[in-house]
């Protein structure tokens, strides 16, 4: 170990118990499609002088299918903070009287927050960020997209790069977005793309306008609302991801992705070089104030391996595993650097489905199969609430007043 890693991993202080309850107001019941902060069934949240955070949650019944999962993505969101040490889920079952309150509470949401974004809260958001341009969010995107849809999944691209787009580009998309009236209201149709068995839906800047300097002439104009619009008015329908790709650096588009999705995670891409960490661990400053947890950091370009099997680590090594250190995300995948990244992008393919055999697309697709599998599973449906949900929608059918208790 360097003298850098040791510096790297001093210890943090432990978060105080309102950022704990920050974190968890981005988990949400999948059902109800509200934050569990909001449905009450945070009980109580202790943490220790060592770190060590308990939380209670109240779940509606105690055999509830779901509760494997949400005890996961509340432990999960807690360990990206900061100082956390060990996370502890207790568990405890509702009475009549706090079921009832929760019924309020979902029925209330539903009645005040119409849908505030197009993303329905089943849907695991993924935002791809980093500290410096160039680094490869855009490459990163595409290809992981293409590996979930690879495994049958179907997946959201929003390029959030509104002046500097590229994503139409790299997965060969050139058409027009088209509008649909939606109860009333005009909404943006993603172009959609079948890769294996799943489909990737595609928004960018990109798809509306005619070249990016007309992009840029558009600038502070409408454009600084395209992003919120992105989420809000597109037919995204059920995904199981969608991945945002982030422009660089961090700013107006980073606050305004907190606000309109606290359940987003980040994967925050660098290279292996030391400055490239330097401005990385920026946005991980940057998700800690907003509250976004980092899901992991991403070595790109990490070592080239030339046609005789050496290895040449061309932009320096240990980039990712220090910035992993320095803010407690785990490094979830080394991508080396290859050509084909590069000339598959350009011809509009992704190199995962190009050229599956290479190395980089072997990594990102493993990386694929690692965030299905553990560190962001798609959510499940069909658990504890769904009986609820039927009685609020027939609630709100009939008169809110007269809804039944349950
Ligand atoms: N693993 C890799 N091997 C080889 N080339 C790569 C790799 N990853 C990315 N590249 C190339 O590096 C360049 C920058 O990548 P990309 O556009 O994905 O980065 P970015 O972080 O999205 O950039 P920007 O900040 O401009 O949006 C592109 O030409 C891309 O093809
Ligand atoms: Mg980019």
């Amino acid at each position: 170990m360097d003298n850098d890693e040791r510096s790297d991993s001093l210890p943090t202080p432990p978060p105080d118990p309102g950022a704990v309850e920050a974190v968890l107001a981005g988990v949400y019941d999948p059902e109800l499609g509200v934050s569990l902060v909001e449905l009450g069934m945070v009980k109580h949240i202790e943490v220790a002088a060592n770190g060590d955070v308990t939380v209670g949650i109240s779940l509606t019944t105690a055999a509830c299918p779901l509760r494997a999962q949400i005890g996961n993505d509340v432990s999960n969101k807690i360990r990206g903070l900061p100082g956390v040490g060990e996370v502890t889920v207790d568990y405890a079952e509702m009475n009549q009287s706090e079921r009832s309150d929760l019924m309020q509470r979902a029925r209330k949401h539903a009645s005040q927050n119409a849908p505030s974004t197009a993303v329905r809260p089943t849907t695991r958001v993924i935002s791809i960020a980093s500290g410096k341009g160039g680094v490869g969010k855009s490459s990163v995107t595409v290809n992981l997209a293409a590996a979930l849809a690879q495994q049958g999944l179907t997946v959201g691209v929003l390029d959030a790069d509104i002046w500097g787009f590229s994503v139409p580009r790299l997965l060969g998309v050139a058409a027009r977005l088209q509008a649909q009236k939606v109860e009333g209201k005009g909404m943006i149709v993603p172009e959609e793309i079948s890769i294996g068995t799943g489909v990737v839906r595609v928004v960018s800047m990109g798809l509306l306008v005619d070249t990016e300097d007309s992009a840029l002439m558009w600038r502070g104009l409408i454009l600084a609302k395209a992003f919120e619009q992105f989420l809000t008015d597109v037919v995204w329908g059920d995904l199981d991801y969608l991945l945002i790709d982030m422009p660089p650096g961090t700013g107006d588009i980073q606050m305004a992705l907190s606000r309109l999705l606290p359940q987003a995670e980040l994967l925050v891409v660098t290279t292996p070089a030391k400055n490239a960490q330097k401005v990385a661990a920026r946005v991980t400053d940057m998700a800690r104030r907003s509250y976004l947890k980092v899901l992991g950091v991403v070595e790109n370009m990490s070592v080239f391996v030339a046609p005789d099997g050496s290895e040449h680590e061309i932009f320096g090594s240990g980039g990712g595993r220090r910035l992993a250190a320095l803010t407690g995300a785990q490094l979830v995948a080394r991508i080396p650097i290859e050509p084909e990244v590069s000339s598959t992008g350009d011809e509009g393919t992704p190199v995962v489905v190009a050229l599956p055999q290479a190395a980089a697309s072997i990594a990102m697709s493993d990386l694929a199969a690692r965030i299905v599998a553990e560190l962001l599973p798609p959510v499940e449906m069909s658990g504890c609430t769904a009986r609820m949900l039927d009685l609020i929608n027939a609630a709100a059918a009939t008169s809110v007043s007269n809804a039944p208790d349950v």
